[in-house]
């Protein structure tokens, strides 16, 4: 290249990387991840109208949050599996009721639960899922049953129960899903009453959760689990379940879990997709997130990743206000993260 031309794209680089900092749409939080950790897991409790919350809320989520941290932690500590981490780290969060997935799920236009999970295993890209689940205690569990027990990949409805109930997994009656909260948004929203004030865990934010993890063998996995969105039509699944969507693991790259419009994650392949950076454009993880997230945001979607990389750096990255996130790694740094450090109002 003649150094004319190549002045000229180096000041075109120069112009194009501060028109995008100057917007400010774009959050990287990849400088947070460690290439020096053995073992380390990363959770998230979704993404959204996240942005000042009361004080009680902030530490409801912050110990949710720890909590399901250190469960997976304790089992990659113990030498488990990084899918055994992801799973307890999940299932943790599905028993909060303060999220989005098992307890506390959103509900249909109908007034029911119907919950969605998945599971993957980095080293042999074996993975499970379930979808349209309504009283497995546990979807995640489900998931992984359905990995490491069924010659398929995603069961849904009855077929996903039945199949669970046959290997002694947890069934619950619809109630202890639906909490006295969600039935009044609910009742909001179909009266139109609902506000951002009172509802905005329901009305802007994807309140699904996720994990990912690296296991003392080197090992990825990643697993998601959900409701789905509030009002959601009933029948309806989201990209949570669906590998390659809002879930992917796969030793050779990362391992990723999303949350947000799971529409968009769907039309875009947006889990795999950054798979697909790292492993044919040879791109870094941070990257990798951020232009999966802005090719999802091309379709008109909202929301966030949580990502680790085959060498234990972790990531994450988001176009909401915030994303209630967090990760804990062998080398013993840990952080805790709600709001998006400088969000700008689109
Ligand atoms: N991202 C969760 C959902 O759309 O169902």
């Amino acid at each position: 290249m003649k150094i004319s031309n190549f002045l000229q794209s180096l000041l075109f680089s120069a112009i194009a990387l501060l028109l995008v900092s100057s917007c400010g749409s774009v959050e990287n939080s990849g400088s947070q991840g460690s290439s020096t950790s053995q073992f380390a897991v990363v959770v998230h409790g979704g993404a959204g109208y996240i942005k000042n919350l009361p004080p009680e809320v902030e530490k409801r989520y912050e110990e949710g949050l720890q909590n399901a941290l250190n469960r997976a932690y304790a089992v990659l500590e113990q030498g488990g599996s990084a899918v055994a981490a992801v799973e307890a780290a999940i299932r943790y969060m599905e028993d909060d009721s303060i999220f989005n997935a098992g307890r506390g799920s959103v509900l249909t236009n109908k007034g029911g639960v119907e919950m969605d999970a998945s599971i993957m295993d980095g080293k042999t890209l074996n993975a499970g899922a379930v979808a349209r689940v309504k009283h497995i205690k546990n979807p995640i569990s489900a998931a992984r049953l359905v990995m490491d027990s069924c010659r398929h990949v995603f069961l849904v409805g009855d077929g996903a129960e039945e199949f669970a109930l046959e290997y002694g997994l947890q069934l619950m009656p619809e109630e202890y899903f639906i909490l006295e909260k969600r039935k009044k948004q609910l009742k909001r929203i179909h009266s139109k009453q609902a506000s951002l004030q009172k509802d905005w865990d329901v009305l802007r934010k994807y309140g699904t959760v996720g994990c990912v993890a690296m296991d003392k063998n080197g090992n990825l996995a990643a697993g998601t689990s959900t409701g789905g969105m509030m009002n959601k039509r009933y029948g309806r699944v989201g990209d949570s379940p669906i590998i390659g969507a809002g879930t992917y693991a796969d030793n050779q790259t990362c391992a990723v879990s999303a949350t947000g419009t799971g529409e968009n994650f769907i039309r875009t392949a947006a889990a795999f997709r950054v798979s697909a950076l790292m492993q044919y454009l040879n791109k870094p993880l941070d990257e990798a997130l951020r232009l999966s997230i802005e090719k999802m945001e091309s379709t008109g979607g909202d929301g966030g990743f949580i990502g680790i990389d085959k060498n234990g750096h972790i990531s994450w990255y988001f176009n909401t206000e915030g994303m209630f996130r967090g990760y804990k790694t062998s080398s013993g740094e840990q952080k805790i993260e709600m709001y998006h450090p400088d969000y700008y109002k689109k």
